[in-house]
């Protein structure tokens, strides 16, 4: 039920060519459950979103008369809570990567049918996954992420060399969860046709090359140092940290219970990203954030229960929305959404979630730290359950090589 105690669900379809219009209204016809309009120019579509209510746009960007880039602009301040999805016919273009940021998700052209029809759909089902209108829309605003200074300031300079590999470009990006995730969708979106998903950073920067990066790096600005007034210095270099080794020993542990190539894949990325809410969070509301931090740990209150009391939900729901909505590979979004309760995504099998929430824990233990922000705790029960309690020990074993990783400032 939608916030209006509505079931509808509302696209918008806006393109300013009549025939690729006509088209798009004939392949979208069979999803009678939709309530749509279509717009031919950027003035009607900008009309029909005040006479009516939306939830889903898809606007044709990179054309000279219908400036779609605008529109999701306007869109984006207007309208925050809308989910915004860009066709264009090449990603190469700078207006057409600085309108990319701006959408949610970008479906590249030529495009059939069913691609189409599942992004919609899969839009309308990702609004539903969080409960407070008020979340939805602060991250529905995000653009990009903000990024470790340090890490920033490395891919500016690598940009500046002429020798530069994207397998270098890979390596940095791999460094930092902000740009990870904003690599990571952009790649997606450019690759959703081919049906096939790039979930490493690495692939991401072969696909994407140097010339992309480099286009988004100087000139749309979707990847920005952090800088939060207010919240403690050392937080964005230890959540980079955490999240770096979680990702590695959780790829470690997949590994050696040799689950496929392809969930030890999810870990690395999953285990990269996994608190990436706690990212959304210090960047988007740092006073209530650090109100969180502080209180977490008094009178036995955990850090779940005041995420869930101050915000509406955990920081592993709110990183997962983010990158559901960003189009990231489902079982990606799936790992971080369960990373504290694995149990939850399956208690039968061993998944990448598990792994993660496992290596979680032992980065902590690792890292010695009493910090309330990132702790967490290894559930017992779950691992019994799944008959690999007594793997724990192993685990410990492989993954304490990461951890003279900590070591540095
Ligand atoms: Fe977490
Ligand atoms: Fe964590």
């Amino acid at each position: 039920v939608g916030e209006h105690g509505t079931n509808l669900k509302r696209v918008l379809f806006v393109d300013d060519d009549r025939n690729a219009l006509e088209a798009l209204k004939r392949t979208m016809e069979p999803r009678t459950e939709w309530q749509m309009a279509f717009s031919a120019s950027g003035p009607e579509a900008l009309t029909k979103l005040e006479q009516s209510e939306f939830d889903v746009i898809v606007t044709q960007i990179g054309t000279p008369g219908l400036r779609g880039s605008e529109l999701l602009n306007e869109v984006l301040r207007n309208y925050p809570n809308m989910v915004r999805i860009a066709l264009c016919d090449t990603l190469a273009d700078d207006l057409v990567l600085r309108s990319a940021s701006t959408a949610h998700q970008s479906l590249v052209k030529p495009l059939d049918a069913a691609t189409l029809q599942t992004t919609v759909s899969r839009a309308f089902q990702v609004r539903e996954m969080l409960a407070s209108p008020r979340l939805r829309t602060l991250v529905s605003q995000m653009t990009s992420l903000p990024s470790l200074p340090s890490v920033h300031m490395k891919l500016v300079e690598s940009l500046n060399n002429p020798d530069l590999s994207s397998r270098d470009l890979g390596d940095i990006i791999a460094q930092d969860v902000g740009m990870t995730a904003k690599t990571l969708q952009i790649a997606n979106s450019a690759f959703f046709g081919l049906y096939r998903y790039v979930a490493s950073p690495a692939e991401a920067a072969v696909y994407l090359g140097v010339d992309i990066i480099r286009a988004l790096t100087l000139s749309t600005g979707v990847f920005s140092a952090f800088q939060q007034a207010g919240l403690p210095d050392f937080f964005i270099g230890k959540l980079q940290r955490h999240s770096t080794i979680t990702g590695l020993m959780s790829s470690d542990i997949a590994k050696q219970e040799a689950l496929p190539k392809r969930i030890c894949d999810t870990c690395l990325v999953g285990g990269l990203l996994h608190d990436v809410g706690h990212l959304v969070l210090a960047s988007s509301c740092p006073e209530e954030y650090n109100e969180v931090l502080a209180a977490t740990g008094k009178d036995g209150v955990s850090r779940h229960e005041m995420e869930q009391k101050t915000f509406g939900a955990t920081h592993a729901e709110i990183g997962a929305y983010l990158l559901w909505l960003w189009g990231l590979p489902d079982a990606v979004c799936n790992a971080v959404a369960f990373h504290h309760k694995p149990a939850e995504c399956s208690a039968t099998v061993f998944t990448a979630a598990g792994a993660i929430h496992v290596a979680d824990a032992f980065e902590h233990e690792l890292a010695n730290s009493s910090d309330s922000a990132f702790h967490s705790v290894v559930d017992m029960k779950y691992l019994n359950e799944l008959g690999l309690a007594d793997h724990l020990p192993a685990w410990r074993r492989l993954c304490s090589r990461h951890g003279d990783r900590g070591e540095q400032p």
